[in-house]
């Protein structure tokens, strides 16, 4: 790593995914990342039923966790729902907001990830904002648009002096084992910086982008060496401890 070359950020995404016994994959890894240490700093974001008792696998480890979702209210009567407080109670300090896995599943627009991000913030969590397009997007040559108008109505003006990411991850590419060209992504990720300056000014200098969408350990060092490729959110291959080291030890 030369000087003033930025950390990377990976976080995985277990998504629906994990019951008690996943614990010992997040153990292996806390103790792969001791003996060996990485470059990256890494998230991982287990079903918000596994925050706490991998807080407490992972405790000294320099593995950060994560929720996958919050509410935008702090408590109340939402049945069924977490909140940022509880997530952060549980040993959380990231939380991925707006995957499109909720947008698609669950109609959450821009404005509801922009109130659960104001949330995630006052809870002290850094959230990790999810954009991108579907495959009929890109085919018809509006995926810089599209992202881009995701970016400006996600982010609240709130996050001006916050630590957060965002995440760029295609829709068509997420679990299908297709990724975009690299030239795809360096395009769409300076899209992605130039709409963060303009909306946040300095303050949308800083921020990673994260790309997510199919990434694994044999594409991982390419993508991550893409401008403004500031990490990964990764999926499928952050479950298993030996597949997910290897793609840190590709930052
Ligand atoms: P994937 O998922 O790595 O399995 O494609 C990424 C994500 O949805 O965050």
């Amino acid at each position: 790593m030369t000087v003033g070359t930025p950390v990377k950020l990976i976080v995985g995404n277990w998504k629906m995914n994990g019951l008690t016994p996943a614990l010992e994959e997040a153990h292996a890894l806390g103790q792969m990342i001791e003996a060996e240490p990485v470059k990256a700093r890494v998230g991982l974001c287990p079903p918000a039923t596994l925050i706490a008792q991998m807080a407490w696998k992972l405790r000294g480890s320099a593995v950060e966790l994560g929720g996958q979702d919050c509410h935008d209210k702090d408590s109340g009567a939402f049945t069924g729902s977490v909140s940022a407080p509880m997530l952060a109670d549980a040993g959380a300090r990231l939380v991925i907001l707006g995957h499109s896995e909720r947008r698609e599943g669950f109609g959450e627009t821009d404005a509801d990830v922009a109130a659960k991000v104001e949330a995630a913030l006052r809870a002290g969590l850094e959230p990790i904002i999810c954009v991108g397009e579907s495959l009929e997007t890109r085919e018809a040559g509006d995926a810089v648009a599209f992202v881009t108008g995701q970016v400006r109505a996600s982010l609240p003006d709130s996050l001006k002096d916050r630590a957060f990411a965002v995440a760029y991850e295609p829709i068509w590419a997420i679990g299908t084992g297709l990724t975009p060209t690299l030239e795809q992504i360096g395009e769409v990720h300076a899209a992605i910086r130039a709409a963060l300056v303009e909306r946040l000014g300095d303050g949308g200098r800083q921020a990673p982008i994260l790309y997510g969408g199919s990434m694994k350990p044999d594409n991982a060092a390419d993508i991550l060496a893409v401008a403004d490729v500031g990490g990964g959110l990764v999926g499928g291959a952050s479950l298993k401890a030996a597949d997910f080291i290897r793609i840190l030890k590709a930052a």
